[in-house]
């Protein structure tokens, strides 16, 4: 079987041909279980793209499913993994067929894909998730860790403090022979949790085709990075419009693609012609960046790594780097605070966080400051930290690099 190629056909007869135990990890996006068609008309309208997800009951959508999945934990490497996307409809049925087939010790998570979608008020409650279940083929499973950024109202001190246990097993903040807060390393953020918020491609969305129920490639990537590395070969047996596919090919990893519909084949090869991806701003920064933010802390930290802060006088952002193994702090004056107001605020913060390196982002000239000291060696007052920072040699950029006095 080639490598990067998308099959026409059924997926259980096309991977009874592949050979056991050659594919680092499989996806699928199989029919929910949903008894309807379903269909999408194209953006020109000039065509209706379907697939059929009728079944007579239960047992026949069971079958289907049970056959399939013996093939591919036959097919998949000993360190590979299978993640099975379905919703309400049958994730009952899928997570019993898995735990029979792959073993319930090999469950590694139910993923909640969360997203925000409005809809006609239907009584109940609003669907706003589908589950994803994750499956190692054995113990010794590949498995990238993910870190997210913390929540902007996560308090300041969980990050840049040391934390141990006490006694009684109670996590405290660690302190020294002083009683002093000790500065912990660099933290590397939140481990990824079981429940994601990427949003659905909205109907205008450049990524999307139109491709009923098609899924979106952030949603693929980020499954991809968790459990494979460059170079891996991908399976997506349901493929549809080819969206693990192109996510796949993003991510220098191999793929194959199968669909039982000729004109899924047709649009999954167009598309990694010339793959496009939405770019989410939700994604990247969070739902609450946007909640939380009273100042527009993009303007003025563009192209600078920092993790913002909130509900803090002194501070609005830490750069994900240290200085001396202490938190570089950043404060940014406010539209009517005085330059020497935030410099003193500043100075207080720098006094508890033990900061030896911090900035001022001057945004506004204020005549009457100029008459005070700001004689404080940790503190630089800067217009353009972005530009301050490159000229220091300070890293930029997802580097992990510590900058030593
Ligand atoms: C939910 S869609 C996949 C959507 C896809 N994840 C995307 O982002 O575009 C399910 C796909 O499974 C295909 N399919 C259904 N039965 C199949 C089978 N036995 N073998 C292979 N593909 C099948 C359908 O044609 C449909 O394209």
């Amino acid at each position: 079987m080639n490598k990067n190629s998308v099959i026409f056909g059924d997926c259980l007869d096309i991977t009874k041909n592949i050979d056991s135990g050659i594919i680092d990890l499989i996806y699928l996006d199989p029919p929910f279980f949903t008894n309807k068609i379903q269909k999408q008309t194209t953006k020109d309208r000039s065509k209706i793209l379907s697939f059929n997800d009728n079944w007579k009951n239960c047992d026949e959508y069971a079958d289907f499913l049970f056959l399939r999945f013996v093939e591919f934990q036959r097919i998949l490497k000993n360190t590979g993994s299978i993640f099975v996307h379905c919703d309400i409809n049958a994730n009952h049925i899928v997570r019993l067929l898995l735990d029979s087939v792959f073993g319930f010790q090999n469950f590694q998570s139910e993923i909640i894909w969360t997203y925000k979608r409005w809809s006609n008020s239907k009584k109940g409650l609003l669907r706003n998730h589908q589950n994803i279940y994750f499956y190692s083929k054995s113990k010794n499973f590949k498995f990238n860790f993910i870190y997210q950024d913390y929540s902007p109202a996560t308090n300041i001190d969980q990050i840049l403090q040391q934390r141990k246990r006490d006694e009684f097993g109670k996590s405290i903040y660690a302190k020294d022979s002083k009683g002093e807060v000790i500065i912990s390393e660099c933290k590397k953020g939140v481990p990824l949790s079981d429940v994601w918020d990427i949003p659905y491609l909205n109907p205008k969305a450049k990524e999307r085709i139109q491709y009923p129920t098609q899924k979106p490639i952030a949603l693929l990537e980020r499954i991809i990075k968790i459990a494979s590395s460059h170079g891996d070969l991908i399976l997506d047996p349901f493929c549809g419009s080819g969206t693990t596919l192109l996510a796949a090919k993003l991510n220098n990893r191999n793929f194959i693609g199968i669909d039982i519909s000729q004109e899924a084949v047709k649009i999954t090869k167009e598309r990694l012609e010339n793959p496009i991806k939405t770019h989410s701003v939700v994604l990247h920064k969070g739902r609450d960046y946007f909640l939380n933010q009273q100042i527009d802390l993009e303007k003025y930290l563009f192209g600078v790594e920092f993790i913002p802060v909130q509900r803090n006088n002194g501070i609005d952002a830490i750069l994900k780097q240290q200085f001396n193994n202490a938190p570089i702090l950043i404060k940014i004056q406010k539209e009517n605070e005085s330059l020497y107001d935030a410099y003193q605020k500043l100075q207080q913060a720098i006094k508890i966080k033990k900061s030896q390196k911090s900035f001022l982002i001057q945004t506004h000239s204020d005549v009457h400051s100029l008459l005070n000291n700001f004689d404080d060696h940790r503190i630089s007052i800067v217009k353009n930290l972005s530009a301050v920072l490159e000229s220091e040699k300070i890293f930029k950029n997802g580097t992990s690099s510590y900058l030593d006095s």
